[in-house]
């Protein structure tokens, strides 16, 4: 079978890479190479800790979620495990949707193993006995290996009913999304697999209160998952010496476009997204880089040396998100760029809400307009566009309708697109 997961990786076998180490060098199919590369070491940790332990650990060592909103992944696990309703659940958003964004197909592709032992380790520290993979439904290949390592694992005592004798009782299931961006948003994913419409529900309550199927549910990442492992193998406080005081350990980048080697790579937070473009080999004649997908926003060439932080990036106006990282040279067309951003937000908008509804049909007309005469801007198609905006991102329910106007207007005001 093609090693898809490792050609994505241009770093693989690079000593000082942490989240992406095996990816390249282990055998994804094979519980025992994944124990000969040091897999199930953290799992044995968390049962020394116990699960108060395991949250303190993952508290002190400032890890926050990978999805993009960097919420800090110890406060939701505490405020989960200390909810008295049973069952608490332990859900994975393996739906990765945002343009641009890989890393977590990587990850379940080239390291399933790990991810499942990561699985283990939250659910033991929320006392959750079931746990849920929501994967994409494009990523086939991720599904395939998951099922494998869950059922390997399963077989050799490390799911089931008394993992490693420990009397900690789990089992994991997979879920397949159906090709719905809106299914990442971690409510309508619950909807969508208790068997309902794929439509974000209204927060609060937030899901470590009502989560799935109205329980208390810690939701998670892959990524944010993943670096778990870590966490518990060297300790919090040598995870938190890597990257700055608020954006602790490493992070994974998939940086796409105008680059020579595409890819998923990882760097210690506050490396500068100029070093990182260094790696991937940034071409010439740079025109922008969108930071964050879609839902992110555009920097300059003259921007490079903003530090990949999540302090650091909304320190200058933009996010990171979930690490997506898009340069385009100044053969991209600018505008057909914008509108094909537009007409994204417009099909995937649930339509359960007027501003995100409506708002991503106008915003899309907008820019097809000024796409049609070439990229020049009427006034008042700009002012339209601004006015749409706002609406969209102070009324919207959920993410998608707030920030799907982010990418536009920072062409507009840092770019000067259509000036
Ligand atoms: P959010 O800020 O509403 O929530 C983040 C997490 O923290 C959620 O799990 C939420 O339940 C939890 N949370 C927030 N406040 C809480 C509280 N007071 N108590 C307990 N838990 C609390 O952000 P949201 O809407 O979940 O995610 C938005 C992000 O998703 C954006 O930054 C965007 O970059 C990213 N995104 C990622 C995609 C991907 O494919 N990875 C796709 C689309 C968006
Ligand atoms: Fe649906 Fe858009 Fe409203 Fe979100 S903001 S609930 S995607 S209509």
């Amino acid at each position: 079978e093609e090693p898809a997961a490792v050609a994505a990786v241009p770093q693989a076998g690079d000593p000082s890479l942490v989240l992406l180490r095996r990816v390249g060098t282990v055998d994804p199919s094979s519980l025992d190479d994944y124990r000969a590369h040091g897999g199930y070491t953290a799992l044995r940790r968390a049962f020394e800790l116990g699960p108060a332990g395991v949250v303190r650990e993952v508290t002190e060592s400032g890890l926050v979620g990978r999805g993009g909103a960097a919420f800090p992944t110890g406060r939701k696990w505490q405020a989960t495990a200390s909810q008295p309703d049973r069952p608490h659940y332990l859900v994975c958003n393996a739906d990765e949707s945002e343009p641009g964004t890989f890393k977590d197909r990587v990850l379940m592709e080239g390291d399933p193993f790990a991810l499942v032992e990561a699985i283990t380790i939250a659910s033991y520290a929320i006392s959750a006995h079931r746990a849920l993979v929501y994967v994409r439904g494009e990523y086939p290949r991720a599904v395939h290996r998951l099922r494998h390592a869950i059922g390997q694992a399963r077989a050799r005592g490390l799911l089931g009913d008394d993992i490693l004798g420990q009397g900690h009782r789990l089992d994991i299931e997979i879920r397949r999304g159906a090709g719905a961006y809106i299914c990442g948003e971690e409510t309508a994913l619950f909807n969508s697999i208790e068997g309902y419409r794929g439509e974000p529900r209204s927060k609060p309550p937030f899901p470590v209160e009502k989560g799935l199927f109205s329980r208390p549910t810690a939701e998670n990442n892959v990524e944010t998952l993943v670096n778990v492992l870590p966490i518990l193998t060297k300790g919090a406080a040598a995870y938190a010496a890597t990257g700055t005081g608020h954006s602790t350990g490493t992070k994974l980048f998939c940086v796409s476009g105008s680059v020579a080697r595409p890819g998923v790579y990882e760097l210690p937070f506050g490396a500068t997204l100029g070093e990182l473009l260094a790696l991937a080999g940034v071409r010439d004649r740079l025109r922008a880089v969108l930071l964050g997908g879609a839902a992110g926003g555009f920097v300059r060439p003259d921007e490079l040396g903003i530090p990949l932080t999540f302090e650091g990036t909304r320190e200058a106006g933009t996010t990171l998100g979930s690490g997506v990282v898009m340069a385009f040279d100044d053969t991209v067309p600018l505008p057909r760029l914008l509108l094909r951003i537009a007409e994204f937000f417009r099909d995937e908008s649930c339509g359960q809400c007027v501003p995100c509804r409506v708002g991503t049909v106008r915003q899309q007309e907008a820019l097809a307009r000024i796409a049609e005469r070439t990229g020049a801007a009427a006034a008042d198609d700009i002012a339209l566009l601004r006015d749409v905006g706002r609406a969209m991102r102070d009324a919207s329910i959920c993410g998608l309708g707030q920030t799907a106007w982010n990418a536009v207007e920072s062409a507009i005001d840092r770019l000067g697109a259509y000036t």
